[in-house]
């Protein structure tokens, strides 16, 4: 009696430990499959601020957003980009044509305005440059590039 009990419990124990390694696995499984499908998608989700880059930005900022030394800044940890919000919008908006010194450069070219572009491609490029090319800011929204636009600022 006593070595069947002892027995029956071992294998309770053994099929409780086969579970949970069962569980774990699916759990390891899921959250391998749960990144490997978030990954594109999020990337994906910018496509907008890729593209506007790439058409309207890299030629001068470069693809990595290094710049050129004393031509022009770069957009990797500039306070510019991943700082106050209208302040950036208002570069696009307004374009910039004064010295400014940038990661201890001083540069002084001008840059053109973008305000033909909609508030939609504005804010999915800033997105794009606050959040990739090496940045962690956070994003900004077309609401956001509205009213900046509104505020009047914007000269043609
Ligand atoms: C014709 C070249 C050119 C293009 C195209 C261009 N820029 Fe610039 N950008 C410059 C120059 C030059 C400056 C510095 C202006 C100054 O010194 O007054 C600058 C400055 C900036 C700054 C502030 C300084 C910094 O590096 O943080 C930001 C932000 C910026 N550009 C973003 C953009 C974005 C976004 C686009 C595309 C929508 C763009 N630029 C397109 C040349 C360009």
């Amino acid at each position: 009696m006593m070595s069947k009990d002892g027995f029956g419990k071992s294998r309770i124990l053994k099929t409780n430990a086969m579970f949970y390694r069962l569980l774990t696995l699916i759990f390891i499984l899921l959250s391998v499959t749960f990144f490997s499908f978030g990954q594109p998608k999020s990337t994906a989700k910018n496509t907008l601020g890729i593209s506007v880059y790439q058409q309207y930005c890299m030629s001068c900022h470069q693809a990595d957003g290094g710049g050129v030394p004393r031509m022009t800044p770069p957009l990797t940890g500039t306070s510019f980009v991943t700082g106050d919000k209208k302040r950036l919008i208002n570069i696009i908006l307004n374009g910039l044509n004064e010295p400014i010194v940038v990661n201890d450069e001083e540069y002084y070219n001008p840059m053109a305005s973008f305000s033909f572009l909609t508030d939609q491609q504005i804010a999915a490029v800033l997105t794009y440059i606050r959040t990739q090319l090496g940045n962690k800011s956070t994003s900004i929204t077309a609401q956001e590039v509205t009213v900046v636009r509104k505020q009047g600022a914007v000269k043609k």
